[in-house]
């Protein structure tokens, strides 16, 4: 059985109330659960950490040994350095995702640390994004 980790950033903690125009009305919670029942072949694991140093050790702790991460480093994504240094650092394939299109929004939002070195990126997709790249793992 694949083991598989959905790793989200600062401020997913409040999806399904935060910019719900952008990010949507329904919880990570309630998505996580449905990905979960409807790939019973994984075995999926979910983090969550509003701190940089924390997404950090989470991809050296996991990074050397699961399958596949699946990674949204929310905000982080356009301004960690560190976080794009751990995903070039360990051995496990992770693939980028997020929920809106950064490209149709503002202009820092369109540099990524991490996409150099992620297997693939997927975006603007809402949820979808999530389920997309754990498809790319079967
Ligand atoms: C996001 C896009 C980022 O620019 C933003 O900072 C987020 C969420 C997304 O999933 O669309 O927090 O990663």
């Amino acid at each position: 059985m694949k083991k598989i980790i959905i790793i989200n950033g600062p401020n997913l903690n409040l999806l399904g109330k935060r910019e719900p125009e952008i990010y949507g009305s329904e919880s990570f919670d309630s998505y996580y659960q449905l990905l979960k029942d409807n790939f019973p072949s994984f075995d999926l694991h979910y983090f969550q950490s509003n701190i940089e140093g924390e997404l950090i050790d989470k991809l050296h702790e996991i990074g050397f040994t699961y399958d596949g991460i699946i990674l949204n480093a929310a905000a982080y994504t356009h301004t960690s350095v560190g976080i794009g240094d751990a995903v070039k650092a360990i051995s496990s394939p992770v693939i980028e995702v997020h929920i809106s299109n950064t490209f149709s929004r503002e202009d820092f939002r369109h540099n990524s640390f991490i996409s150099a070195n992620a297997r693939g990126v997927i975006l603007g997709f809402g949820y979808q994004s999530y389920k997309l790249a754990l498809q790319s793992f079967l």
